[in-house]
């Protein structure tokens, strides 16, 4: 099954064609109920899809309206941790490219690598290092989505970022830039990795995100990305965090990126 294949069930499926997606990571997929939902389809009856079997990941495609528009959500994604090849990782985001979507927004949980970050914060991401090992544009170019050396500058939306800092402005939402370091986990850090990642210059640590990014700016489609902090890295504290806390956290601050994303998209042309 191809993307475009794939794009093409989906487009008989779909009651309308969106053209913005977003993507909701770990702690965040609940945030997709709050919207008025148009059409909800498993990912495991959608051709081409694996199944996301992270913590907390719901696994549906839905179709929502947010701000009068209509938004097509990935409730919960695939990790490259989970043993998928990255072609898997990435397929959602080559299918949404086939499906017409122009505006991506990608969210996720992230462990901090700054004492000004603390668990809670909502941090709109500027940049990132990928460490993850690989790059998901290994292989064959395909030539109908974009060229085989796509810039990687600017790669988050500069326009996109100032909107919604405003928004959170206006809203008094407090809200933080970071850069994201992207491993491949499953293992947590090490303190010396950690220590090494801060002098590099990252500000937050995750296992997922750079994969999406990189290949919606390889379709030309724009990005807008938020870490929510869920724990401090082991360049803080030595304990392993528990997905309640990983939970607890994002469930506070996903409110308030909710705030923000809503407002965006009514600002979305
Ligand atoms: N490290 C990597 N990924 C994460 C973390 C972390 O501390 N927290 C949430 N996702």
């Amino acid at each position: 099954m191809t993307y475009i294949e794939t794009a093409n069930w989906l487009k008989e499926r779909l009651p309308q064609q969106p053209e913005i997606a977003i993507i909701l990571g770990t702690g965040l997929s609940d945030l997709a109920e709050e919207f008025e939902i148009l059409k909800t389809i498993p990912y495991r009856d959608i051709p081409g899809f694996v199944q996301s079997t992270a913590p907390s990941h719901k696994g549906n495609l839905i179709l929502a309206n947010i701000s009068g528009k209509a938004v097509l959500l990935m409730q919960g994604r695939f990790h490259f941790y989970e043993g998928y090849a990255m072609s898997k990782v990435v397929f959602p985001t080559r299918v949404m490219a086939a499906l017409g979507i122009k505006s991506l927004i990608v969210t996720n949980a992230a462990g901090s690598l700054r004492t000004e970050l603390p668990p809670g914060s909502v941090v709109r991401i500027t940049d990132h290092i990928n460490f993850m090992g690989i790059n998901p544009l290994v292989g064959e170019n395909l030539e109908a989505l974009g060229e085989r050396f796509p810039s990687m500058n600017e790669l988050y939306d500069p326009e996109y970022g100032q909107i919604c800092d405003e928004i959170a402005q206006q809203n008094k939402i407090e809200t933080f830039t970071g850069i994201y370091l992207a491993v491949s986990g499953p293992s947590l850090e090490t303190k010396a990795e950690c220590a090494a990642f801060a002098l590099w210059g990252a500000d937050l640590v995750g296992m997922s995100t750079v994969p999406e990014v990189v290949i919606a700016r390889h379709a030309g489609i724009k990005v807008l990305a938020y870490s929510i902090v869920t724990n401090y890295s082991n360049l803080f504290h030595s304990l392993a965090h528990s997905q309640e806390e990983i939970r607890h956290h994002a469930g506070v601050a996903s409110q308030q990126l909710k705030q923000v994303l809503t407002g965006f998209i009514a600002q979305l042309a």
